[in-house]
């Protein structure tokens, strides 16, 4: 059992008050920082590792939070990473997670960084049946350590999340499995080294149903090549059973999401077999999404007849999937007065909540009802630990804000990574 699912309004203000106090944590200059709390993280991956069988590979999507020193703490405790860049997968190999611990999924790899990844000796799924191609060209020049798996698009359809789901009739991930199912099994015949299976249809959005009917449909494509294989010299068995990520978390204080024990206890009770297989898993917003939120002081307040304006420091850099999709996505907000502390009542008027970029669609909330917003008060922005600052834009040219690590409640804070400064803004422009 988890102790949380998500941190209260009250966990966060908390916190806040002791950063605020803690002597040069909160400068003027950070307009914004990110707050991650370190104990829901490393209890969201232990209980990841208790309920999935004992030598279940977890490995945490680098894309969802790809923080250098996350990346330490996901090693020490004990679960790998999934890179789906050859950036990624050095970050990965740098955070010091073993070989054995990574999983290489990019979607466009290269020779070269085929190549990296055999030498580096991690799991490599091919993309496509060209991949294949070019891996087992490599493979026959080189000695590598790695298993090798094939992603197949199983086909199940879209979750109601298009932009995130990838498993329709055609999508741009995998190989399908309708209409190129014989040619999957001839790979399978053909190279005796391949021994692995991935799937992933989608990320938020999907139904447990929907990423259980992909399961299934793996699984029947793994039976008839294990019975082609049976008659096959050598006797290989498909033994590796990658099932990717996607479970969806809630971004709502009001709405749970189906929980880890309760999606595994579906997955093991309706698919037995499941258990026979070295399996992996690559979960990314299921670890860090709720694991933590962000703080931005709001630097005017402008009021019309009709509604209020809240200006604040982060927008469309940081939150692109809400301002460009904004019916899709949702993130909660409480706002604080200048000491932390947490502001009630309702104003007047709804408020539009605008980040600090020059386009009109910079906009994380409009219609909101919140307390009276000051000049200088802060918001805090909830649910920001995947797929937030891990697609910061560099658009206007604006900082990265300070990373903050915390446990115990607060007890324990860490820079997890300073302010970018404006030279290294200039730097990734030179
Ligand atoms: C191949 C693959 N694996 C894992 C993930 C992680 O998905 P999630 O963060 O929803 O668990 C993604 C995300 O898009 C992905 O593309």
């Amino acid at each position: 059992m988890l102790s949380k699912t998500r941190i209260s309004d009250q966990d966060m203000s908390q916190v806040f008050q002791q950063a605020l106090k803690q002597k040069g944590l909160i400068e003027n200059a950070d307009t914004a920082a990110i707050f991650i709390d370190l104990d829901f993280l490393s209890e969201r991956i232990q209980h990841l590792k208790s309920v999935f069988p004992p030598g279940t590979l977890h490995t945490v999507a680098v894309k969802a939070n790809p923080l250098a020193a996350v990346l330490k703490k996901i090693n020490h405790w004990g679960a790998g990473l999934e890179a789906a860049s050859l950036p990624e997968l050095y970050l990965a190999e740098k955070a010091g997670v073993p070989a054995d611990r990574i999983v290489f999924d990019s979607p466009v790899k290269t020779i070269d960084d085929i190549g990296y990844a055999l030498k580096l000796g991690v799991h490599i799924n091919a993309d496509s049946l060209a991949e294949l191609t070019r891996i087992s060209e490599l493979k026959n020049s080189m000695p590598s350590r790695s298993t090798i798996g094939i992603r197949i698009n199983p086909q199940v359809g879209l979750g109601n999340i298009a932009m995130t789901s990838v498993a329709g009739r055609h999508a741009k991930f995998g190989v399908p499995i309708t209409g190129s199912r014989e040619d999957l099994i001839q790979a399978f015949l053909k190279h005796e080294w391949l021994d692995g299976v991935h799937l992933h249809i989608g990320s938020q959005g999907c139904s447990a149903d929907l990423m259980l009917k992909g399961v299934e449909t793996v699984l029947d494509f793994i039976r008839e090549v294990n019975s082609r294989l049976a008659n096959a010299p050598g006797g290989r068995t498909i033994n590796i059973l990658d099932i990717g990520g996607g479970l969806p978390v809630s971004y709502h204080r009001c709405q749970h999401a189906l929980a880890m024990d309760a999606y595994s206890s579906l997955l093991f009770t309706r698919f037995p077999e499941l258990r026979s297989f070295d399996l992996i898993t690559e979960f990314g917003r299921y670890v860090h999404a709720n694991s933590a939120w962000a703080a931005s002081r709001v630097e005017y307040v402008k009021t019309d007849s009709h509604v209020k304006t809240a200006m604040i420091h982060l927008g469309a850099d940081m939150f692109l999937r809400k301002c460009y999709r904004p019916d899709e996505w949702h993130h909660e907000l409480t706002v604080v007065d200048p000491a932390g502390s947490i502001k009630t009542g309702q104003d007047d008027l709804p408020y539009v909540i605008a980040g600090p970029l020059c386009f009109a669609g910079d906009v994380l909330a409009t219609g909101a009802i919140l307390p009276p917003i000051m000049q200088n008060d802060y918001l805090l922005i909830h649910d920001v630990g995947a797929y937030t600052f891990s697609m910061w834009s560099r658009y206007n040219s604006r900082q990265l804000p300070k990373m903050i690590g915390y446990a115990g409640g607060g007890k324990h804070i860490e820079i997890l990574k300073t302010r970018e400064t404006v030279d290294q803004v200039r730097d990734f422009w030179s």
